[in-house]
């Protein structure tokens, strides 16, 4: 069974093959011009889908050395997202499966994510918890079997990824922030600034990171931070790695005890802020620690990806889980 996976939900376009649970190609193009804005601009984010879906399918289908005649069914993310976005890839999934005569499977943006992790052995095993981090999402999941979600929290105001978009933006390194922030603390103490964590309560599993982000704000004001300046490159750094710090240390409780909680063995990692190098090697740390296995994407896997939702509507196929073409954009779609 051949399986094309198209991803359009924000700032990346991406297509996927994957044939009998095997990917066989992932292409992808970053917008990487949103970084003059500051931040994603949805309607330039869609414009740009318009121009590259097309040749980002053809280099998927190149790539997997299968023709479409090949293709079994198109699967595309239907949400959540920036609706104008996600439109581009649904449309064009739908209309391509019609075309074709085979099915179309529409995916959920947030279980694409926790497919990441099922792409390439080893795979986690049922049940196991994911918690995915990405720029408009933290959540996290108990995976009772495929397709069999318990969401056991999720963020009550800005994402992690989103906090450190923001954080950087503060600081005046640059978008997305998430990779400067994260290379810039490895020269910082993350001692430098004692930032608040956000637990909340000590067993709630919800994520908070607003006012963590509001704190740094109320930092760099008090110390009279001028981001046109040079020469504070050191304070930069130690901001970065004490603000990541902050965020690390919460995110790294949280999975641990809904590990505990629900006694599973395997935890996995999801979502863009999955490649923050200290995320990873101190969980990774603590995993040896506690005696359980990590489960982390590969970078490529990471952000947003047509290979993870390939490999949803792979498995989502197999078991006749196909969508009716009148499926439509729900850039609030929550997972069930
Ligand atoms: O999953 P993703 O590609 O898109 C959404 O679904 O939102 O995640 C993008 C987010 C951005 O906020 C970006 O800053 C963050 O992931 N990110 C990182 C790193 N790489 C990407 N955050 C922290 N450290 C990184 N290395
Ligand atoms: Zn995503």
């Amino acid at each position: 069974m051949t399986v094309l996976g198209i991803e359009t939900s924000c700032d990346e376009t991406s297509a996927a093959v994957v044939r009998d649970g095997r990917l066989l190609s992932n292409a992808t193009v970053v917008q990487l011009f949103h970084s003059q804005h500051g931040g994603v601009v949805p309607e330039l984010a869609s414009r740009a889908h318009l121009k590259l879906i097309v040749p980002i399918v053809e280099e998927a289908m190149k790539q997997s050395s299968i023709d479409k005649s090949g293709l079994d069914a198109v699967s595309a993310v239907y949400g959540p997202g920036l609706i104008g976005s996600i439109l581009v890839g649904l449309s064009f999934g739908k209309a391509l499966a019609m075309g074709l005569g085979i099915p179309f499977i529409g995916v959920n943006h947030m279980e694409a994510h926790i497919f990441s992790n099922l792409i390439e052995d080893p795979k986690p095993s049922f049940p196991f918890v994911n918690l995915t981090v990405s720029g408009g999402h933290t959540q996290l999941v108990l995976v009772k079997d495929f397709f069999e979600y318990e969401v056991l929290g999720e963020t009550i105001d800005d994402a992690a990824g989103e906090a450190f978009d923001k954080v950087a933006k503060m600081l005046g390194v640059g978008y997305p922030g998430g990779p400067l922030v994260d290379k810039l603390a490895s020269k910082g103490n993350p001692k430098a600034v004692n930032f608040p964590r956000p637990y909340l309560s000590a067993d709630s599993m919800q994520f908070s990171f607003s006012g963590l982000k509001t704190s740094v704000l109320y930092y760099l004001r008090k110390v009279g931070f001028d981001k046109t300046a040079n020469g504070h490159e050191q304070f930069v750094a130690d901001v970065c790695a004490s603000f990541q710090a902050a965020v690390v240390d919460v995110l790294i409780e949280k999975l641990l005890s809904a590990a505990a909680k629900y006694k599973v063995k395997d935890i996995v990692l999801s979502g863009g802020v999955s490649a923050n190098s200290e995320l990873r090697r101190r969980l990774g740390a603590e995993a040896n620690i506690h005696h359980l296995k990590l489960f982390m994407p590969k970078m490529e896997y990471c952000t947003d990806n047509g290979a993870m939702v390939a490999m949803t509507g792979y498995e989502r196929l197999r078991r006749g889980l196909v969508s009716d073409l009148e499926l439509t954009a729900e850039p609030n779609l929550q997972l069930r």
